[in-house]
């Protein structure tokens, strides 16, 4: 089963993947946690270019591309592998982030990044997909508390600094997606507290995971 969970900044899906993987530990349910950009070796490396500060001056057409290379790896280092070994794969971030950000948000055109996702991931979709759906001031609040407290000084971190506009742009992007794919897409109200929507999403994941076993 593989279940990716999206959202704006700070909408809360770190800290919710965390907890349903407790959750599956304490049903002895195997499973890995992901990301993306990142999730392989090279992934990672991928990540740190796209997330400095230092490359600011990155085309988006690089950047577009950077995200689809970071998938493609992944795809067939980590995730096709897991979940032919019967893993759950719990994935932070996947192919709609770049529909929301990169098509939604920057501009690129919707039939052109849907055939790019499909190179990177060979048409593999996700079973399921979290998204967390919260105001931008929320989401940038508490993204912004977090990076003071990790680092105590200013997180290279391009995407974080884009303008309300931007991350107004990346949550509607979100919301038409989900809409138009509510079979897959759950959305779940990300200003709740943490462990109601961790049990929202224990009650709605878990018989759909028993199911497919
Ligand atoms: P993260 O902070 O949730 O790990 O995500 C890193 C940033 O990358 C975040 O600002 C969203 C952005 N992103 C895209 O713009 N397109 C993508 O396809 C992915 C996966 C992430």
């Amino acid at each position: 089963m593989f279940i990716t969970f999206e959202g704006i900044e700070g909408c809360g899906k770190t800290t919710q993947i965390n907890l349903m993987g407790s959750f599956l530990d304490t049903k002895g349910l195997p499973y890995i946690i992901t990301r993306e950009p990142g999730g392989t070796e090279i992934g990672e490396e991928i990540r740190k270019i796209l997330l400095s500060s230092k490359n600011k001056d990155m085309s988006l057409t690089t950047e577009l591309f950077l995200y689809i290379a970071s998938r493609a790896q992944h795809i067939k280092e980590v995730i096709k592998p897991a979940l032919a070994n019967k893993k759950i794969v719990l994935c932070d971030r996947f192919s709609d982030a770049t529909i929301a950000y990169q098509v939604y948000a920057r501009g690129f055109d919707l039939k052109l990044v849907k055939k790019l996702n499909q190179l990177a991931t060979y048409g593999l979709t996700p079973d399921i997909t979290i998204l967390f759906d919260c105001p931008v001031d929320v989401g940038l609040t508490r993204a912004m508390g977090r990076i003071r407290s990790e680092t105590n000084q200013a997180k290279e971190d391009r995407f974080e600094r884009e303008d309300r506009n931007f991350h107004e742009k990346v949550r509607e992007g979100y919301l038409k997606v989900a809409k138009k794919k509510n079979e897959r897409i759950i959305v779940i109200g990300g200003t709740k507290d943490r462990d109601i929507i961790h049990q929202e999403i224990c009650n709605t994941v878990f018989p759909k995971i028993i199911a497919e076993r």
